[in-house]
């Protein structure tokens, strides 16, 4: 028998693929992720991230100029914080004359057009590395005593002019207080974009290289979620939906475009994604040993997050999918 459906008609020629394509990669859906260290004229790579820096403030404001001339727009920076101002209480983190803020804030006056996602956690902060407070005696990490500190952090924030505060820290009812915070100080204009489901995953070692913000004893997985879990990111979800998110984020992605889907089919609110440092880790180091194709498995990697269900993705690959996306 001779085939009577062929498929492949709609593969034969690249126009045609193009026309029936389902999903696009656009430099509008990149949010870059970038790594904000003290001093002047400062940019180190970071060992287990070829290609991506951490950069002193005048260095971190030429990157976003050369980022904004390939098109992209929005930006996700993280500092690294010096040891001696890190305490249990990561009091650095409100300071409007720290590095973070005070580099948010200028990045805001030179670019007043990008969009400035600013992070809130404790753990850049922490002298004990975790997201939460830290129990001196019990180890355990204090969730409503975290919400004080946290929500004082995303004011801060918002002071500086951040566009979007991502609560990354994943302790419960963040997002319903921080949203009264920004609310009763005048910042209702202000979005929230939550990690809904941030999982505890392997794949953020190398971030905590950049950061030195690895946990000084136990883990994170009093708050980060199992990753074996699916069924619990929809509960987080309808929380953070309750809560007044505005978007809503799945982390890692690669390993997760079953939740991106699944969230995705259960919101109307946009989903983004963030495909974390170990994901990129792992594409560089295969590239570099001649292994994969770095650049086609770059595109593959961040269409199957779009693909999956995600509008917008953080992500390392930003500054070079968007080089490949502008030659066409
Ligand atoms: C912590 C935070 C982490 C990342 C972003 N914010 C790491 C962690 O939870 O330890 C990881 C991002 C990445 O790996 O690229 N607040």
């Amino acid at each position: 028998m001779i085939p009577t459906h062929r498929p492949r008609r709609n593969r034969k020629s690249e126009v045609i693929r193009n026309m029936v394509q389902e999903t696009t990669l656009s430099v509008h859906d990149f949010i870059y992720p970038a790594f904000l260290i003290e001093g002047q004229n400062q940019q180190l790579e970071i060992h287990s991230m070829p290609g991506i820096h951490r950069f002193s403030a005048d260095r971190l404001i030429d990157e976003i100029g050369r980022c904004v001339e390939l098109g992209i727009k929005s930006f996700a920076p993280f500092p690294s914080i010096n040891d001696g101002l890190k305490d249990r209480l990561a009091k650095e983190s409100a300071n409007p004359e720290g590095l973070y803020l005070k580099t948010v804030a200028d990045i805001k006056r030179q670019f007043p057009d990008i969009v400035l996602m600013t992070d809130v956690a404790m753990d850049p902060y922490s002298s004990d590395g975790h997201d939460g407070i830290v129990d001196a005696d019990s180890g355990e990490i204090l969730n409503d005593a975290s919400l004080e500190v946290l929500g004082q952090m995303a004011l801060a924030q918002a002071r500086a002019g951040a566009d979007i505060i991502g609560p990354s820290d994943m302790m419960d009812g963040r997002v319903a207080w921080i949203r009264d915070i920004l609310d009763q100080n005048g910042f209702s204009h202000v979005s929230i974009m939550s990690y809904t489901a941030k999982y505890a995953s392997a794949f953020y070692g190398p971030f905590r290289d950049a950061l030195d913000s690895a946990p000084k004893r136990g883990d994170k997985k009093t708050y980060q979620m199992n990753y074996a879990n699916r069924r619990e990111a929809l509960r987080e979800l309808a929380l953070d939906e309750q809560e007044g998110a505005d978007m809503v984020m799945i982390k890692p992605a690669l390993s997760y475009l079953d939740v991106i889907h699944e969230v995705r089919t259960n919101t109307h609110l946009p989903v983004t994604a963030y495909n974390v440092s170990g994901e990129y880790a792992m594409v560089k180091s295969a590239a570099q040993q001649g292994w994969l194709d770095g650049e086609k498995t770059m595109m593959e990697v961040l269409m199957s997050i779009k693909r999956a269900g995600a509008d917008a993705i953080l992500t390392y690959f930003a500054k070079e999918a968007a080089a490949v996306l502008h030659r066409g």
